[in-house]
């Protein structure tokens, strides 16, 4: 390499770091540890991304895809912000031993500065191109002492358990019983889990007896899904089926809507429902989401491809999901959408609405969004649990439960102390 591209690196990695802690405050979030801040200016990460641009390989919030089977991402070099969040969530120290699931070689690199030569760091991935490849960028990045198998995550690595902490990089969406007995006492684990069809990137620390857990940091995020015995995919029934058009409701387990009826629904004429409360173009969403899924028991996520946006069946929505409530008569269903206010760099949040309970379904759904905006917005988000599916549900703390094969998910949200609805 020669010294100019040395140069070039040196500078694009520097300034990825400087674009990741300027988005930390930006967001709100913590300031980065000062060892994950050098980690990150130190890993040469084009060197996992051969071939790619070195605009590209330092661009902080670019996942890049690596393997991909019909049109759907099976792995990829995670993007720069959301490890660099992770890790610091981790809070790693020198000698600490490590399980990475899901591998690249990257965020191996990196743990492994953190935890220097007298800690461990083990990354499984259940493909074996992946362990190859992340094999041979590690040599060429100079970052030795990685230990790399072939293994399905969801038995975590039992060889060289305990491991004081177990980072994730697939989307779960439960927590298998082998990360548990295979984290230390005191451990910590960071896990992109799905909650009813949201990611949120949980850093997971026990309450008490094995099996309980509590969310000590919930942070946004979006992972490629986990494959092998914990792979699961939610239902998601099409409204409206032609190719390039497609319309689906993404719903939970549990009792499913008459879908034949809300397909009929989708072809009556909408209604609307503005809540007044606005948003702006840098405001993320994510707490209002997390709400939403938390107390509407009819809560799915409305996905669209674009000719349905073209065609006018639905005003524009997020494609990969959008908040959306299902009423109560099983055949009436809300969406949220944004109209701007004029004159302004703001939106503001309302709802559309289809089938015989058109209006008070649209109704329903400003009336939560103000609810989120009066008692909960700024606010520090739920308390999130997971504990063990044998506890029966009426023993469960208040709140909304989300039941998973291993665990059942708690979301309870506090009330501010002024407000009253
Ligand atoms: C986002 S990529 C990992 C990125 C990587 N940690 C990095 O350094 O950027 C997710 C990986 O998880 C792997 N994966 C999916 N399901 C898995 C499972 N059950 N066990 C282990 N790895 C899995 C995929 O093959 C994929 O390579």
């Amino acid at each position: 390499m020669s010294a100019t591209s040395t140069t070039d690196t040196t500078r694009a990695r520097e300034a990825m770091v400087d674009a990741i802690v300027a988005d930390h405050a930006r967001f709100g979030q913590p300031p980065l540890s000062p060892a994950v801040e050098r980690a990150l200016r130190t890993v040469p990460r084009h060197r996992f991304l051969p071939g790619l641009p070195t605009a590209e390989a330092y661009d902080h919030e670019q996942a890049v895809v690596t393997k991909e089977e019909n049109g759907l991402a099976l792995s990829s070099v995670s993007a720069p912000s959301i490890i660099a969040t992770m890790l610091h969530r981790a809070d790693l120290r020198p000698g600490q031993h490590v399980l990475e699931i899901g591998s690249g070689g990257y965020n191996a690199a990196l743990i492994r500065e953190l935890v220097g030569p007298f800690g461990q760091v083990t990354s499984i991935d259940i493909d074996s191109d992946v362990i190859v490849r992340a094999e041979e960028l590690l040599a060429d990045a100079a970052a030795e002492g990685v230990h790399l198998a072939v293994a399905d995550g969801e038995h975590g690595f039992a060889a060289r358990a305990p491991f004081d902490r177990i980072i994730v990089t697939a989307g779960a969406w439960d927590l298998p019983p082998a990360w548990d007995t295979q984290l230390a006492p005191d451990g910590r684990l960071v896990v992109p889990m799905r909650i009813r069809g949201l990611t949120r990137c949980l850093t997971l620390e026990r309450t008490a007896a094995h099996g309980h857990w509590r969310a000590v940091a919930v942070d946004p995020c979006g992972f490629v899904r986990m494959q092998g015995a914990g792979e699961y995919w939610e239902p998601m029934p099409l409204l409206h089926e032609p190719d390039g058009a497609q319309v689906g409701l993404r719903l939970e387990d549990g009792p499913q809507p008459d879908i034949e009826a809300l397909r009929t629904a989708l072809t009556t004429d909408p209604a609307e429902s503005w809540s007044g409360v606005t948003v702006g173009a840098e405001e993320a969403t994510d707490g209002l989401d997390l709400f939403l899924a938390s107390v509407a028991d009819g809560w799915a996520l409305l996905t669209a491809q674009r000719g349905a946006i073209q065609a006018g069946l639905i005003r524009p929505i997020v494609l990969t999901g959008t908040p959306a409530l299902v009423d109560n008569d099983g055949a009436s269903f809300a969406y949220r959408v944004l109209r701007k206010i004029s004159g302004q760099e703001r939106w503001e949040f309302g709802a559309v609405g289809h089938g015989p309970h058109a209006t008070p379904v649209a109704r329903q759904l400003t009336d939560l969004i103000s609810r989120w905006d009066r008692n909960h917005r700024g606010g520090p988000g739920p308390h999130i649990e997971l504990l063990p599916a044998s506890i029966p549900t009426t023993d469960l703390p208040p709140g909304r439960v989300v039941p998973k094969r291993h665990t059942h998910t708690v979301l309870t949200w506090d009330r501010r102390p002024s407000s009253d609805t």
